[in-house]
């Protein structure tokens, strides 16, 4: 049984992901989020998949929650194959109307500091708690759910600061985890989901998930480590650092 961990999987690009990977056969799912009473749409899927999703409560900024999750997951496995960090904030949407963390002139530090603490620092941490059962896993991998904003590559733009730079870092991240973990034979890479219709990415993103997360979820499956310390475009193309 392939056991997989997303965050951020009431809505949006981690719900998606629950239902894709629910429908392969033979996969133990622990779908986390904020607030699992009000996960209308994550609580449907609880009676056609009975026993292969797990709901847990996950505010990923939070330790204590942190904690409760593990301890939760522990007494169901003694191993994970995937963590999925997906959860991610980018405040006033692709249009940047949060202004405080988006554009040079009227950031603040708390509206930056928040952005930091769910797309950087989050991921991290939740990698850190949950490492030793990762370890157990079967080839297993840590997938950061990040954004070809964060590309410094490709930067031309000063928009969305925050945001941008945050997946930098999740990007610079990846890198290190990737190297340190490397010796126990953990994957560890970034990704790019596209520009999709959610809540973040608003009604005007080129593509729908349907149109992009069934291959997301091949290209992810797919890797070896060989791939480790890579950025994936959804397409399973390269993403310039
Ligand atoms: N959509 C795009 O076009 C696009 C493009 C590039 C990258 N991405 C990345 O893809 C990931 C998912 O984005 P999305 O489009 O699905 O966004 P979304 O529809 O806005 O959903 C964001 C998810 O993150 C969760 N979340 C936010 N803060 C959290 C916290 N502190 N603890 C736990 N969960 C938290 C939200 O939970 P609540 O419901 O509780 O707020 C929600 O489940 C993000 O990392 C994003 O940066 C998206």
């Amino acid at each position: 049984m392939r056991r997989i961990l997303i965050t951020g999987s009431n809505r949006g690009i981690g719900l998606e992901l629950v239902r894709l990977y629910l429908q392969q056969a033979d996969t133990l799912i622990f779908a986390t989020c904020r607030q699992p009473a009000t996960a209308d749409e994550l609580n449907t899927l609880a009676n056609p998949y009975a026993g292969r999703l797990k709901i847990i409560q996950l505010d990923v900024t939070d330790q204590g929650s942190i904690d409760g999750a593990l301890q939760l997951v522990s007494r169901e496995t003694d191993g994970l194959d995937m963590l999925v960090n997906n959860a991610g904030i980018l405040p006033g949407g692709i249009a940047a109307t949060e202004a405080t963390a988006a554009h040079f002139g009227a950031l603040e530090v708390d509206a930056m500091t928040e952005v930091f603490r769910v797309n950087t620092v989050a991921p991290i941490m939740i990698a850190q708690h949950f490492i030793h059962l990762l370890r157990k896993g079967h080839h297993p991998r840590i997938i950061n759910i990040s954004s070809d904003a964060g590309s410094i590559a490709l930067r031309d733009s000063g928009i969305n600061y925050s945001y941008a730079a945050s997946k930098a870092a999740l990007n610079m991240l990846t890198r290190g985890l990737a190297s340190d973990l490397h010796p126990d034979g953990v994957i560890v890479t970034s990704i790019h989901p596209g520009w999709i219709q959610t809540d973040m990415g608003g009604p005007t993103a080129t593509r729908t998930p349907d149109e992009t997360l069934p291959t997301m979820v091949k290209v992810i499956d797919r890797l070896t480590l060989e791939d480790t310390s890579s950025f994936f475009n959804w397409d399973g193309s390269r993403i310039p650092w």
